[in-house]
């Protein structure tokens, strides 16, 4: 079956695989580009990459409703159980979990991650996921790291990086990163939310055609690939 990956603005992904919705980082209600409510995603699984507000936003309100279990590190979970969510999956960086969909593992993320109340939200990370034919690699929240590499060296289809500069990379470091993933498509994220990080993402995937093997992927919000 095929595997679909549907953005909805930000940093925030639906992944649709082996019959699961994953939902990564929800960020809908209060997002001025998400197409979206909370109200009305789907999820099987939703994973949190750190505790910045908008990614770990909707992310209880979407877990109670639909019954999704959470995939998260161990103090974003603690966090979330403690706003009525039922089923967790906690884990921290370098550490990998089976899940129906396949496997989970979570990466390194160099960036800050506290929770909107000010909890102390654990490292932040990224998010490689072993789907049954496919590997996706989300760096999620993050500046370059050369580590990058190590991932890129399972063999990347898709990569997810931000462009957005500012909080994270920007459009120059993420074709550095790419040139590290050697992925075979990328598809750029955390840009043109809010004017702080508005980036020209033409202008990247120009740079990223001319600079590396991968095929760059530019999507609107709602905007969906088959992988
Ligand atoms: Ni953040
Ligand atoms: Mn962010």
């Amino acid at each position: 079956m095929a595997t679909t990956l549907r953005w909805l603005g930000h940093g925030t992904w639906s992944i649709e695989t082996a019959g699961q919705t994953i939902l990564l980082d929800p960020f809908l209600n209060e997002s001025p580009t998400s197409p979206v409510k909370a109200d009305a995603v789907e999820a099987d699984f939703v994973l949190v990459s750190h505790g910045h507000f908008d990614h770990v936003a909707d992310a209880a309100a979407v877990a109670n409703r639909t019954k999704a279990t959470v995939v998260a590190n161990f103090e974003i979970c603690e966090w979330l159980t403690k706003q009525g969510v039922k089923s967790t999956q906690p884990m921290n960086l370098g550490g990998g979990i089976d899940l129906p969909f396949g496997r989970v593992t979570m990466t390194l993320a160099h960036h800050s991650s506290v929770m909107p109340d000010g909890t102390y939200g654990g490292n932040p990370g990224g998010f490689l996921l072993a789907l049954e034919d496919k590997k996706i690699y989300f760096a999620c929240d993050t500046a370059l790291f050369s580590d990058m590499k190590l991932i890129g060296a399972a063999g990347l289809d898709v990569a997810v990086v931000p462009i957005g500069d500012r909080f994270t990379m920007g459009p120059a470091d993420a074709v550095e990163a790419i040139k590290l993933l050697a992925p075979k498509r990328v598809l750029p994220a955390h840009y043109n939310t809010w004017p702080p990080i508005e980036q020209d993402a033409k202008a990247w995937a120009a740079r990223v055609k001319a600079e590396t093997k991968a095929e760059p992927i530019v999507l609107e919000p709602g905007g969906t690939i088959e992988l």
